[in-house]
């Protein structure tokens, strides 16, 4: 078995679109990012570089790079899930975490379970999905952590 951890952050700001897990929530701020802003895809694709000690999607995608300018987050996910397999690995379960003061994402957990488990090809039950504030001590910013268990 192998096991993967991946974080990402985000700031806020006003005008931009608000994109978690593949799934755009309603919110009068969103992410400032070089890509969609898609803490949780990002993570994700980190925690599954981890567990293979191929360093971290920066590598593969620089933000530096023009070529990558919002980029759809699915798609740097697909590329790096292709390393994966070439591994000869598969997901058994993932375990996410996102950080949001505002709006609350409750409505949004199925959609986002199963976009999630469409882009991954992982049934619905092995996808924890969890929501917290920061209880105001990061109001401007969302956070996505995930780990990620793979088997041969
Ligand atoms: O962080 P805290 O424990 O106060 O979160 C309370 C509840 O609010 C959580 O159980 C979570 O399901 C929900 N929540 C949410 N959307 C957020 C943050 C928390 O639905 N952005
Ligand atoms: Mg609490």
């Amino acid at each position: 078995m192998r096991i993967g951890y991946g974080e990402d952050a985000h700031k806020l700001a006003a005008g931009k679109p608000l994109v978690i897990a593949g799934i755009q929530v309603e919110s009068e701020r969103g992410a400032i990012a070089h890509s969609d802003g898609d803490v949780v895809l990002h993570a994700l694709s980190d925690a599954l570089l981890s567990a293979f000690a191929l360093g971290d999607i920066g590598e593969y995608f620089p933000d530096t790079d023009s070529r990558h300018k919002d980029i759809d987050s699915a798609e740097i996910l697909r590329h790096i899930q292709q390393l994966v397999t070439e591994k000869q690995y598969q997901i058994n379960n993932i375990a996410v975490v996102v950080t949001l003061d505002t709006p609350k994402l409750g409505i949004y957990r199925i959609a986002m379970k199963n976009q999630l488990a469409l882009l991954l090809g992982l049934d619905v039950t092995k996808i924890g999905l969890t929501f917290k504030t920061s209880e105001g001590l990061a109001p401007d910013h969302i956070q996505a952590r995930v780990m990620v268990l793979l088997q041969p």
